[in-house]
């Protein structure tokens, strides 16, 4: 007996970052996006924790934190302490999600482990209540389990869904060595010392989003990040014009990066694509669509 949990990969469509709180977070306005690749999380009863991850060929497994630090198990002790019960059961893992790679891989695992012991132990959590203890564990962990699209406001766990009813075709494009968040927030600190309280808002990414039209959103896309990833990365600058140049609508680093995303006009335009980034030698090109569900249960 055991329960999987399916969770979805995340871009941000629009990220719009403003000068860092007293508690160090940066205050956003940001629109996060599920897209079709996963994590695939399976429980199964056990006497204590433990946790077995599997990579996908595109993922180095030395790239994946292990030991009890890593986010499943601490989401499954914040859950079960919530719920003022022992926290046991194995975890396996399968990733698909680059790791380090601006899409929130830890985060989806984090909230597939939340939606699983809640239903293997049946503790019937409310859903505001997942929220917060998602909130806890990490700033995108809310959206991971909403999925979907959604604006994301304070330092990006109060989200909110956003009406998306067309689907998108992207192309990702995963660095072999994933980029650390808090450094690249660091040097978009030191490239603007003065940089507003307010974030950009995402008002215009969601007026060009409710038109439906690729080439409306492909201009309205927006990441702060994008500069500092860029300048801690020159590579990534290269990437996004040889993808454009290949047929993409638009590319933008994914979050924090280094991960590259491309939108693209149809599945034919994304494989298009596609195929001239892998001529190009890069040997991970991924093809998805958006958006999909949050974290839920397949089986
Ligand atoms: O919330 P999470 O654990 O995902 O954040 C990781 C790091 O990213 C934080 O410690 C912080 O350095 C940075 N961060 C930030 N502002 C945000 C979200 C994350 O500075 N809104």
């Amino acid at each position: 007996m055991s329960i999987t949990v399916r969770a979805a990969a995340k871009i941000n469509l629009h990220l719009g970052v403003g000068r860092a709180r007293e508690d160090g977070f940066h205050p956003l306005d940001t629109v996060y996006q599920a897209i079709g690749i996963h994590d695939d999380l399976t429980l199964s009863g056990a006497d204590g924790l433990s946790l077995v991850t599997h990579v996908a060929d595109h993922i180095d497994p030395a790239a994946v934190p292990d030991g009890p630090d890593n986010i499943v198990l601490r989401a499954a002790r914040l859950l079960a302490e919530h719920a003022g019960r022992e926290a046991a059961g194995a975890f396996e893992v399968r990733k698909d999600i680059p790791v380090a790679g601006g899409m929130a891989g830890g985060s989806a695992d984090a909230a597939a482990a939340l939606v699983a012991c809640d239903r293997w132990w049946d503790l019937r959590t409310s859903d505001d209540d997942l929220l917060a203890l998602a909130a806890q564990l990490g700033s995108d962990i809310p959206f991971s389990l909403v999925g979907g699209t959604a604006r994301g406001v304070g330092r990006g766990e109060l989200v909110s869904p956003v009406e998306d009813p067309a689907s998108w075709w992207w192309v990702a494009v995963p660095a072999t060595e994933g980029l650390s968040t808090p450094a690249v927030y660091r040097h978009f600190d030191a490239l603007h010392p003065d940089a507003p309280e307010a974030p950009a808002s995402a008002e215009p990414l969601l007026a060009a989003l409710a038109t439906g039209e690729p080439l409306r959103l492909a201009r309205a896309l927006h990441n702060d990040l994008q500069e500092p990833a860029i300048d801690l990365r020159p590579e990534l600058g290269d990437l996004i014009a040889r993808g454009e140049a290949e047929g993409a609508l638009r590319g933008l680093v994914s979050g924090s990066g280094p991960t590259v995303v491309f939108l693209c006009d149809s599945a034919d335009g994304a494989r298009e694509t596609a195929v001239g980034l892998a001529g190009a030698g890069h040997d991970v090109v991924l093809t998805a669509t958006g958006p999909v569900a949050g974290a839920h249960v397949l089986a």
